[in-house]
């Protein structure tokens, strides 16, 4: 078992397009797919891309959840146990198709912007196609989470976080700010102070 360092916002690796996969049967391909599926598992995410630890190569992997799960709230703790029961979809070099001009509003989080969340406009019904890591096609429609956490982990591979796409920047919040956790501020204990 090998967790890496999930990147943070700002690291060069999460902000470029990353390169195609040429064998997707490859040993090192292999070695990256265990790396991110122990990290991830580590880290307690419905999903993560390579380039979330460091490897900037078109690979994604995420648990799929049925159709109908509503609004795309990535930040739900019950939505997130739930899934992870899931089988988990590998998929290298995807393309991803909207389906409809729908979009629909949903809360998202990110391993790599850790305690935040926010709302993102995402299409409601997609295509996704790309490769298993055995080399045979992947093919597939997907709605509802489904179709947001594609999203999501694809726009990774093209250097897109969720906060590129949000579009009312004042509800990106820290997870838990809105029920009053809050941060004790240095030397808070001694003075007063204004
Ligand atoms: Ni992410």
């Amino acid at each position: 078992m090998t967790v890496q360092n999930i990147m943070l916002m700002g690291h060069p690796v999460l902000m470029r397009p990353s390169a195609p996969v040429d064998d997707p049967t490859a040993p090192e391909i292999a070695l990256l797919i265990e790396d991110m599926r122990d990290t991830m598992r580590a880290a307690g995410g419905v999903g993560i891309a390579a380039p979330q630890i460091g490897v900037g190569k078109r690979v994604v992997m995420f648990y799929t959840p049925e159709d109908g799960n509503g609004g795309g709230d990535s930040t739900d703790e019950g939505l997130r146990a739930a899934i992870t029961e899931r089988p988990l979809t590998i998929l290298i070099n995807p393309e991803i198709v909207a389906l409809t001009d729908e979009q629909r509003d949903g809360w998202e989080g990110c391993l790599s912007v850790p305690g935040l969340r926010g709302v993102v406009p995402r299409y409601t019904h997609i295509r996704y196609r790309g490769l298993a890591p055995d080399g045979s096609a992947i093919d597939r429609v997907a709605t509802g989470f489904h179709a947001v956490v594609v999203q999501h982990e694809c726009d990774h591979l093209d250097g897109i976080l969720y906060p590129m796409r949000m579009v009312d920047m004042s509800t990106l919040q820290y997870v838990g700010a809105a029920e009053g956790v809050a941060v004790r501020a240095p030397g808070g204990e001694t003075e007063a102070a204004a």
